[in-house]
C-alpha cells in the first residue's frame, strides 16, 4: 500500500526531527490505537521511548502476557516497557461497587494515579504520545449530548505527566488506515485486527460486583466463544463479540445434584460505527457448541444465553 508506506516513511522522518534526543512516554493500552503509535515512536527513537501498561486485571485471558510478548524485552521492538501489575490494587478498590458509573470511574481514576505513580519515577519527560485518530478529533469538536456512559480513555493524562508536548502521530489517519499503517510496520495481525474492547474492560461485562472469581469466569467463558467463533469463521463479520457475566444465579442440576451457578450471556454484533448495532444471527450450531464448552469447561457457570437485543435499546457493553 503506497499510502500507507509513505506515511509510514515520513511520519517516523518527522517524529526524529521533532523528539531529536528528548525523551517520550506513552501509555499503552495493548488496543490498536496505542500500539501502533508506539511501535511508530520505537522505530523513530528507540530507548528514548519508555510504554508503560497497566494490567487493571480486567483484560481478557492472556491479553496482558500477550502484551508484554510484543511490547516487552523478549519482543522485536526497542523501547522501554514498564508493565504494572495492579490487578490486586483494582479488586480491592471494586469490592463491593455494584452501581456502573461507579465502577466506570473507579477503574479510570485508579488508572490515572497508577499512571502518575510510573510518571513520577520515570521523572520528567519531553513528549508524551497519545493515540489519538481522527474520529476522536472529530468527535471532541462536537457538542457531547447526554451522557449515556462515562467513557474511560487516555485523555485525562495530561493533567498528571509533566511533559513539554503531545505527539499524536496518528491523528490525521481513520481505523482502517491504521490497521494498514500495522501491517506496513511488520506488527502481528491478531494485534493489528483486534476488535475494539473498552478502557474499563471486564468491568462493564461483569453486572455488578467485580471479583476475582467472576473475573476468571468471564475470561474462560470469553476465551471459548472467542475460539469457537474462530474455528466456525464466523468471526469475520462481526462488529463486537463477547461472553458477559450476568449477575443472575439460577438453579441447575449436574449428575444427581443441585447446582446454583451463574448465567452467561453471548453478544455479537453487526455494526458499522457502534452507535447503533443489531444482534447478529449466529448460526444455532456454533452456540450450541459454544454452550457445551463453556457449561462443562467454566466452573460456576450452569446456564448460557444469547443476547438478541440490538442498539438501541440494549447498549453494545453490558454496563
Ligand atoms: P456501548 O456499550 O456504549 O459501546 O454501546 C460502544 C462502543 O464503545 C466501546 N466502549 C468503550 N471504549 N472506553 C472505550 O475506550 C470506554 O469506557 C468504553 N465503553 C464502551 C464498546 O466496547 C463499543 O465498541
Amino acid at each position: 500500500d503506497w499510502k500507507m508506506d509513505s506515511f509510514v516513511e515520513t511520519t517516523i522522518q518527522s517524529l526524529r526531527e521533532k523528539i531529536g534526543n528528548g525523551k517520550v512516554l506513552c501509555a499503552l493500552s495493548g488496543g490498536v490505537d496505542s500500539s501502533v503509535a508506539a511501535v511508530l515512536l520505537s522505530k523513530a527513537v528507540g530507548k528514548q521511548l519508555t510504554c508503560v501498561f497497566v494490567d487493571h486485571g480486567l483484560l481478557r485471558k492472556n491479553e496482558g502476557d500477550e502484551v508484554e510478548a510484543v511490547f516487552g524485552p523478549e519482543g522485536p521492538y526497542e523501547l522501554n516497557f514498564i508493565r504494572v501489575n495492579a490487578q490486586q490494587r483494582y479488586y480491592s478498590k471494586l469490592k463491593g461497587v455494584t452501581d456502573p458509573e461507579a465502577k466506570r470511574k473507579i477503574i479510570g481514576e485508579e488508572f490515572i494515579r497508577v499512571f502518575e505513580e510510573e510518571a513520577k519515577k520515570i521523572g520528567s519527560v519531553d513528549f508524551l504520545v497519545q493515540g489519538t485518530i481522527y474520529p476522536d478529533v472529530i468527535e471532541s469538536g462536537l457538542g457531547k449530548s447526554a451522557v449515556i456512559k462515562s467513557h474511560h480513555n487516555v485523555g485525562g493524562l495530561p493533567d498528571v505527566v509533566d511533559f513539554k508536548e503531545i505527539v499524536e502521530p496518528l491523528r490525521m489517519l481513520f481505523k482502517d488506515e491504521v490497521r494498514k499503517a500495522g501491517l506496513e510496520l511488520g506488527m502481528p495481525e491478531y494485534l493489528v485486527f483486534r476488535q475494539p474492547f473498552p478502557g474499563p474492560g471486564l468491568g462493564v461485562r461483569i453486572v455488578g460486583e467485580v471479583t476475582e472469581e467472576k473475573v476468571r469466569i468471564v475470561q474462560d467463558a470469553d476465551y471459548i466463544y472467542r475460539e469457537e467463533l474462530h474455528k466456525a469463521g464466523v468471526d469475520k463479520d462481526l462488529g463486537q463479540y463477547f461472553a458477559a457475566l450476568t449477575n443472575m444465579r439460577s438453579v441447575g442440576v449436574m449428575g444427581d445434584f443441585r447446582t446454583y451457578d451463574y448465567a452467561i450471556a453471548l453478544r455479537a454484533v453487526l455494526t458499522s460505527d457502534f452507535m447503533t448495532a443489531e444482534s447478529a444471527q449466529i448460526p444455532w450450531e456454533v452456540l450450541a457448541k459454544v454452550t457445551n464448552r463453556i457449561v462443562n469447561e467454566v466452573k460456576g457457570v450452569n446456564r448460557v444465553l444469547y443476547d438478541c437485543t440490538g442498539k438501541p435499546p440494549a447498549t453494545i457493553e453490558f454496563e
